[in-house]
């Protein structure tokens, strides 16, 4: 059964430690992330874009798929189903789905509209008892067509946002969707830490978890973050998986081209992937 992220993430935050958002694109990442969640005793949350909602068919087609994938594979970890950089309509319409839980990026409009469309998803989301994530100052970079200039958060727009009800909240402080540039200046702890002294338990959400240096992740966990988005690492460990095995020919072995052959290698680095971030984070043995 799919569970909000609140309680998984209250307990994060307060154990000091961070549950892995893990972006999937089709049933070997869901399945890949499912089972690791569950070999490690962790907590997940499995996020989906809105281009990647339309890429597997819509919504309805992904919530029958992890609801399926739960009971076939018997995984009794928690599992959130999160809405990632949602717009107000798409966070609507994931609500109505079956997601359990929805972020709203409201970071590209005045705060007095953030403000104004998260209290009416905090009232939303609060009667249905699913999660929402907010956001301030927006991340840099761009994922599936969703750009960022790559803000630092004003502490006292998330202290805004953060009062009214949300989830958790995730803010920038330098972080950036996709690999890192050479000249990238890091992680703004100053950002970070007087955030988290206005926003007191509310967990933090750090975006952008591809690259970060594990001490920067150690420190950013320290400082409040209780969740952390990965999502081009899989990507990138699956695509150099699979084309290991194409260029060692290996698809042209036997019945190597069998898609249950041929992605295997890619399904298996994944797994390792998101194996190495749950040590990382913390998550291991907390569900
Ligand atoms: P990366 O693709 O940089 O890991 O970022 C993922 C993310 O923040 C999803 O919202």
């Amino acid at each position: 059964m799919l569970v909000s992220a609140k309680e998984m993430l209250t307990k994060a935050k307060a154990g000091k430690y961070a549950v892995g958002q893990f972006n999937i694109n089709n049933l070997e990442w869901t399945k890949a992330i499912l089972l690791t969640a569950q070999e490690n005793n962790s907590p997940v949350i499995l996020g989906v874009s809105e281009g990647a909602g339309k890429y597997m068919g819509g919504y309805d087609a992904i919530v029958g798929m992890v609801n399926g994938l739960i009971k076939g594979l018997n995984i009794t970890v928690p599992v959130a189903l999160h809405l990632d950089h949602g717009s107000y309509e798409g966070a609507l319409k994931t609500i109505e789905a079956g997601f359990s839980s929805v972020m709203f990026d409201g970071s590209h409009y005045s705060i007095e509209e953030n403000i104004e469309k998260t209290k009416e998803l905090v009232k939303i989301t609060s009667e249905k008892g699913i999660s929402l994530e907010a956001e301030v100052g927006s991340i840099g970079g761009e994922e599936d067509g969703v750009v960022g200039a790559g803000e630092i958060a004003d502490p006292q727009e998330c202290k805004a946002i953060a009062d009214l009800g949300v989830t958790m909240l995730a803010a920038g402080i330098g972080n950036i969707h996709g690999q890192y540039p050479e000249n990238w200046a890091g992680l703004s702890f100053e950002a970070l830490d007087n955030i988290q002294k206005l926003t007191g338990d509310m967990p933090l959400v750090l975006h952008g978890g591809t690259g970060i240096p594990e001490d920067m992740i150690k420190k950013a966990i320290s400082l409040g973050v209780a969740k952390i988005n990965v999502n081009t690492e899989c990507q990138l460990s699956f695509a150099a998986a699979t084309r290991e095995y194409i260029e060692a020919g290996k698809d042209l072995q036997g019945k190597g081209f069998d898609p249950r052959k041929l992605l295997a290698p890619g399904f298996e680095a994944i797994k390792a992937t998101v194996k190495e971030k749950m040590e990382l984070f913390g998550s291991v043995n907390k569900a």
